[in-house]
């Protein structure tokens, strides 16, 4: 498909080509994990990669080639690689750069697997991290050593809502000649299109906004076509997370509506901020699209539109964040985000009750924050389901 389309019409179009057997507009769910071949010499140059030929679905598969394809250009990269979940994808993605010897600099305000696949599980791989709390890219220039090997970074992150620059990342990288990743689960590319401001490879939980409804896991990784080649090739086969093909086909069908949904989703949230911004028993609302949030210009220049994320500091603590949580009647007491529906996790009890009080602190997850994915349910109903949880 022609790349100078716009991205509505990419969200719908690209990498899906009505099949040329049956003439099925819609991409068929290709739910088979082995591929024929004709003759013993066609199998043996497809394995061979002389020719383009799918084999086992752990090496590729159709439907997961037309979502691939259709997040390759609406991030406007080379190409891409889908896997199992997020952090299959954020891991896969990860190990592409670093190998034993390796280290990272990384921001320290990321989603706590993240954070720990980069914390734990990477210094024993011999690999090592060195996390950066500020959000000037000068400090991260810092960080970098003469064996770093990427720069990872999360923006807007999860779940206090840090903006970093991202251009001003990207500048670092490439001045350094090391690899920029992004985890754009947050903005999704219809908000923010990191490798147009020069980062290399974007990640995604594909869970969340890309697949939009809450029914089917996914990760992908975005960027140039030899990384992507050499991740498919090289880890992806062997560690094996791939996507199963009928969530490939949810997670495309979910996409065709992306450019839809991710306004509403903004359009909600900002109503849902200045509401809590105003009212009495919230103490800090942190969301991007509020001008005191203090990424907020830089949001405003690399961003479409805010996101429908969101994190505040209810009075009371610990036990006026469950409170809070305990009183919604129209929020669903969930995980996860990106969904049409409204979500609300109150982050001290649930998601970082295993990280130690102080550690959590210092990343900004107070014992009264709570956060709100805002979905696309009538912005009124949500602020008055709000409003009367608030009330005590
Ligand atoms: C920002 C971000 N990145 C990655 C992930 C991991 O994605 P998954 O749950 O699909 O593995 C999450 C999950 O919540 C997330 O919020």
């Amino acid at each position: 498909m022609k790349n100078h389309y716009q991205f509505a019409t990419q969200a719908i179009h690209a990498g899906e080509a009505p099949c040329p057997v049956t003439g099925a507009l819609d991409t068929p769910i290709y739910q088979s994990t082995t591929f024929v071949s004709p003759t013993s010499d066609e199998m043996a140059a497809v394995y061979g990669e002389e020719k383009f030929g799918y084999m086992y679905t752990r090496y590729g598969n159709p439907t997961l080639r037309a979502l691939e394809e259709k997040l390759a250009a609406l991030e406007g990269g080379e190409a891409a690689l889908v896997a199992s979940s997020g952090m299959a994808a954020i891991s896969t993605a990860i190990l592409g750069y670093v190998q034993q010897g390796g280290h990272v600099v990384a921001a320290r305000s990321l989603y706590g697997a993240a954070y720990n696949f980069l914390n734990k599980k990477l210094p024993g791989m011999g690999a090592s991290t060195t996390f950066v709390d500020s959000t000037r890219p000068e400090d991260f220039e810092k960080a970098i050593r003469g064996n770093t090997r990427l720069i990872y970074f999360e923006t807007p992150s999860n779940p206090v809502l840090q903006i970093l620059d991202i251009a001003g990342l990207a500048r670092v990288g490439r001045s350094h000649n090391i690899p920029t990743m992004i985890d754009n689960t947050f903005a999704s590319p219809a908000l923010q299109q990191p490798l147009a401001l020069g980062v290399t490879v974007a990640v995604h939980s594909a869970t969340k906004y890309l697949c939009g409804h809450g029914d089917a896991m996914g990760g992908a990784i975005v960027g140039p076509k030899d990384y992507i080649q050499e991740l498919s090739h090289e880890v992806l086969r062997d560690f094996g997370g791939v996507m199963s093909p009928f969530n490939a086909w949810l997670i495309l069908r979910g996409i065709h509506t992306l450019h839809l949904r991710m306004p509403a989703h903004c359009a909600n949230a900002q109503k849902v901020a200045e509401f809590l911004a105003r009212h009495s028993q919230v103490r800090r609302v942190n969301y991007p699209g509020l001008p005191e949030h203090p990424g907020h210009d830089i949001a405003k220049k690399q961003m479409k539109g805010f996101g429908a994320m969101m994190s505040f500091e209810v009075t009371g603590g610990y036990d006026g964040g469950k409170k809070v949580m305990d009183r919604v009647k129209l929020f669903a007491r969930a995980a996860s985000l990106g969904d049409t529906r409204s979500l609300i996790v109150h982050s001290a009890s649930t998601s970082h009750r295993a990280v130690p009080r102080e550690q959590r602190l210092a990343i900004g997850v107070t014992d009264g924050l709570v956060r709100l994915s805002v979905g696309v349910e009538a912005a009124e109903d949500l602020l008055s389901d709000l409003e009367q949880a608030l009330d005590f």
